[in-house]
Parts: structure tokens; sequence; C-alpha cells
């Protein structure tokens, strides 16, 4: 089984995900890991984002590995290092290069195959997983998302400057040549702003049920 949730960043889809995976037994997949752990990366390896290729070539030897839904490049657990504010400020070029995100999707297809996921992202529910089993659109204002960074006390910046870059990366995110961020054919659009997890997670759980 696959349920595929999209939205944007800090729309709580990846809470909402985890939880979810939690209650029905199966597994948690973060696609953004992958972009954000390609980015670690390209940062520890002192490469420009902007040279696609050299970009490529570093993804492609890394042997990159999901255990217990973390992230597990070459051999390190890099799922605490994954949400810096530099690899936040670079994840979006370096996640529109095109054979990147081929590369990325075939990874993820791979490891659904033989197991039951709940995945998130950007493009879950319209390229990776079309057919999914259920598909949701995970939505929220920009000052709501921007307030939830905030709130986790892991970024040195203001909330006005987490709420621009939130926009920038929301600009970036839907104008990407592949992958771009739509609502997908028959997914569940859900606004979370005024909602709380639970309220969200019973929503989609709901679903399962009916
Ligand atoms: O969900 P996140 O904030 O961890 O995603 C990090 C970046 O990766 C963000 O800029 C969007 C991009 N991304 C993507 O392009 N496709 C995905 N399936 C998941 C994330």
């Amino acid at each position: 089984m696959v349920i595929a949730i999209d939205g944007p960043a800090g729309s709580g889809k990846s809470t909402v995900a985890k939880l979810i995976a939690q209650r029905l037994g199966i597994t948690f997949l973060n696609s953004g890991s992958f972009y954000r752990g390609i980015t670690l990366c390209v940062l520890r390896a002192s490469l420009d984002y902007r040279d696609q290729e050299a970009v490529l070539a570093l993804a492609e030897s890394l042997a990159m590995e999901y255990r217990q839904s973390r992230l597990v490049i070459n051999g390190e657990d890099v799922e605490g290092l994954l949400h810096s504010d530099a690899v936040d400020a670079l994840v979006s070029p370096v996640s529109a290069i095109v054979p990147l995100r081929h590369l990325v999707n075939r990874k993820i297809r791979e490891i659904a195959q033989s197991i039951s996921v709940v995945c998130e992202g950007r493009d879950m529910t319209t390229v990776v997983f079309p057919g999914a089993d259920y598909k949701f659109y995970l939505d929220a204002s920009s000052r709501a998302r921007a307030l939830r960074r905030f709130n986790q006390g892991v970024s040195s910046l203001s909330l006005e400057e987490i709420e621009e870059s939130i926009q920038e990366r929301d600009e970036k995110d839907k104008k990407k040549a592949e992958g771009a961020l739509k609502i997908a054919p028959k997914a569940e659009y859900i606004d979370t702003s005024d909602l709380t997890l639970d309220e969200v997670c019973a929503i989609i759980v709901n679903k399962f049920t009916l």
C-alpha cells in the first residue's frame, strides 16, 4: 500500500505522515530527506550546486539507504544534519536538477516495491506514485508555516526572515521543470493552518475506515 502526501514546507506533512505510519504500523518515507542528504554532501564536498554534472556524479556515488525511517549515507546516519539553515538554503536548487530527481524517484519506488509506505514530499502524488492508494495535499498559510518552524527553535532566523525564505522556496518549488508542487487529480486537499495535528490525522485516518 502507498499513501502519498504532498504539500509545501511547514504544512505539517512530515509529522502527520509519521503519525499515520505509526498508527498503521508501516514505514514513513520522507522524500525531502534524499534531497537534503545530497545537499549536505554537496556542501561537505564544497561543490558548486550550479555544476549539475558534478552534483549528479556525487549523488550517484553515494550509498543511500533508508533504515527505520532515517536516512543513512555511506553508512552514516545523517538524519540529524538535514535541517540546518545551510541545507535549507541550498536544497531547493539542488532538488531542481532533473536527472537528480530521476535518481531519487528510482530509489523511492525501489523502497516502496516491497513494503507499505506513507511517503511525503512535493511530487509523491503527481510523479512518483500517481496511482497511490490514497493521495493527500496538505497546505497552510505562509505565516502559519513560518510560525511552526520558528517554534521548533532550530533556526537562527527571525519569524519574518523564515516566512520570507518559505515564500521564496515555495516559488522555486512551484516553478520546477519537473516535480513542481501541485495538487494531483483526486488528491484530498486539507488546509492545516487552523487545525491541530490530531485533527489533521483524524481527517486522514477517517478516509481509511470509510
Ligand atoms: O519537505 P522538505 O522541506 O524536507 O523538502 C526539502 C526540499 O526538497 C524542498 O525545497 C523541496 C524539495 N523536494 C522536492 O523537490 N521533491 C520532493 N519529493 C521532496 C522535497
